[in-house]
């Protein structure tokens, strides 16, 4: 258990390293947009900029990444999810 913890960890945390914003952007508008959308209205993107945040740094952004993935039934791999972290985090987090 503990050990599964912390590859979790390590997964998250490479996660934020590497990443490209551009395939992640199209895997986004592809698979991401139809529940926060729903929610939110418009594009669905407000949900990631409102006010008081939930996500706070760039571990928990990726974790929930991992999540939403896993909710959407994508089967998206590792890379992919980093792909839509830097996504995510160049278009609207902007954490270090
Ligand atoms: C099955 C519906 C659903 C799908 C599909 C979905 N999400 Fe989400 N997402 C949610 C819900 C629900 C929340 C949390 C809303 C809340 O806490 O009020 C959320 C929140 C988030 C947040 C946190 C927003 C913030 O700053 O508080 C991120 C990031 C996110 N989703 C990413 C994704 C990504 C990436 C995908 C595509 C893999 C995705 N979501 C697909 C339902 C979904």
């Amino acid at each position: 258990m503990r050990l599964l913890a912390l590859s979790l960890l390590a997964l998250a945390t490479s996660a934020v390293a590497a990443g490209d914003p551009k395939v992640g952007k199209v895997l986004h508008d592809k698979q991401c947009v139809t529940c926060h959308a729903r929610q939110f209205g418009g594009d669905g993107s407000s949900i990631y900029t409102r006010s008081p945040r939930l996500i706070n740094d760039k571990r928990a952004l990726a974790q929930r990444v991992a999540m939403c993935a896993a909710l959407t039934g994508a089967k998206w791999f590792p890379e992919d999810e980093e792909n839509v972290v830097a996504y995510l985090n160049e278009q609207f987090y902007k954490f270090k």
